[in-house]
């Protein structure tokens, strides 16, 4: 197992100003302050200038601020010159957004990583790390079939690189505790309308914490082979508990489920299940066809196949958060001061 040092490294996220860049830009500032330069790739100028407020550049040299789309090869290539590793975490995440515009969708999170790549490819970058979801597995909405696309084409582009030693691999997970647009924070506000809505009683969800979700990139940047999935076992939350949670004594209407969305979410489906091996605290599906020899892969990380028909689903999770634990996420990661009361 290698473990990763950014120490003179060059390093781009895309997407850097969003929930996860700013957790990795934390990350990254703080375990390695001597990296060499650290590029946040992303459109809106006012959210980089925000970011830029936190990180002085008289305090921190490393980092830099490039504007520019996902959707515009040239800028991605210029962008990815002298970068050694490369985070694409740009994307539209929003499932009813993406529903209602699809050709938006498509552009950024297909045609985005289309162009990351070849940018990947035409510069001297040596590591990808794409971000999956688990909307991507076995996929009912736009979103997750453009994030299964994406994480297709970076899978297949171990195939394409030639002689260029480049791995692509890709991190995938569910939610994201805290993160843009999520439950836990939608249900914080919502409690000052005084009632919490459910869409569905019998929804659950993976839940992640972004550190989490940083230690798994950080480990596929420092491991990958070339092609991988890799999958976090992390716990499932019911959506139920977490209205308990934030407000036990509030009405929790159900309002219905809305357009593509899954009463469970799944991250390994049965069919993936032939190329999925349990890593001991990680799944990692395998590509069908890989440029490296897996019994050397095996004997490396000790990858143990999982048993025909495994699926890794949150519905069907072994490992749950308690609606105290819940309580106790939210002040470690959103709230000090939140309380149920
Ligand atoms: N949050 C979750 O629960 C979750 C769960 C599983 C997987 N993921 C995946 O993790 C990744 C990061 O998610 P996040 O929660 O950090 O998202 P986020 O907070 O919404 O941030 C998205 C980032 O992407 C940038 N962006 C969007 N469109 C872009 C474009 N066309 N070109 C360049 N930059 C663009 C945004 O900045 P601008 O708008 O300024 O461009 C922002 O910096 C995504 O790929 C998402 O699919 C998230």
């Amino acid at each position: 197992m290698n473990k990763l040092d950014l120490t003179g490294k060059s390093v781009l996220i895309t997407g850097g100003t969003g929930s996860l860049g700013k957790a990795l830009t934390r990350r990254i500032f703080s375990e390695w302050p001597e990296v060499g330069r650290l590029v946040i790739f992303s459109r809106d100028e006012q959210k980089q200038f925000q970011m830029a407020q936190q990180y002085p550049s008289g305090k921190y040299p490393a980092i830099r601020f490039f504007i520019g789309d996902v959707r515009d090869r040239e800028r991605l290539v210029r962008a990815m010159r002298g970068i050694d590793y490369v985070i694409h975490a740009a994307a539209m995440k929003h499932v009813h957004l993406a529903e209602y515009n699809p050709s938006e969708c498509i552009k950024t999170n297909v045609g985005g990583a289309e162009n990351v790549i070849h940018a990947c490819l035409e510069t001297q970058v040596s590591r990808v790390v794409a971000l999956s979801t688990d909307k991507a597995c076995a996929p009912i909405n736009l979103y997750g079939a453009t994030k299964l696309t994406s994480d297709k084409l970076f899978i297949a582009a171990n195939n394409i690189r030639g002689k260029n030693p480049i791995r692509f691999s890709v991190v995938r997970y569910g939610n994201v505790m805290g993160s843009n647009g999520s439950v836990i924070p939608f249900f914080l506000k919502k409690r000052a309308d005084g009632f919490l809505p459910i869409t569905d009683p019998r929804m659950t969800r993976f839940n992640i914490s972004l550190d989490g979700g940083v230690d798994m990139v950080f480990h596929a940047l420092a491991n990958a082979w070339g092609g991988e999935i890799f999958i976090p076992k992390i716990p499932s939350y019911r959506i139920t508990d977490v209205a308990e949670a934030i407000g036990p004594e509030m009405e929790h209407p159900i309002v219905g489920i809305r357009p593509g969305e899954k009463i469970h979410e799944e991250m390994i489906t049965a069919s993936d299940s032939f190329n999925t091996y349990d890593m001991g605290k990680y799944y990692v599906i395998l590509p069908t066809s890989s440029v490296w020899n897996l019994e050397e892969f095996k004997q490396e990380f000790g990858a143990k196949l999982v048993p025909a028909g495994f699926s890794y689903n949150s519905g069907s999770n072994t490992e749950w958060v308690s609606v105290e634990e819940l309580r106790q996420l939210i002040r470690d990661h959103i709230d000090p001061t939140f309380s149920h009361a």
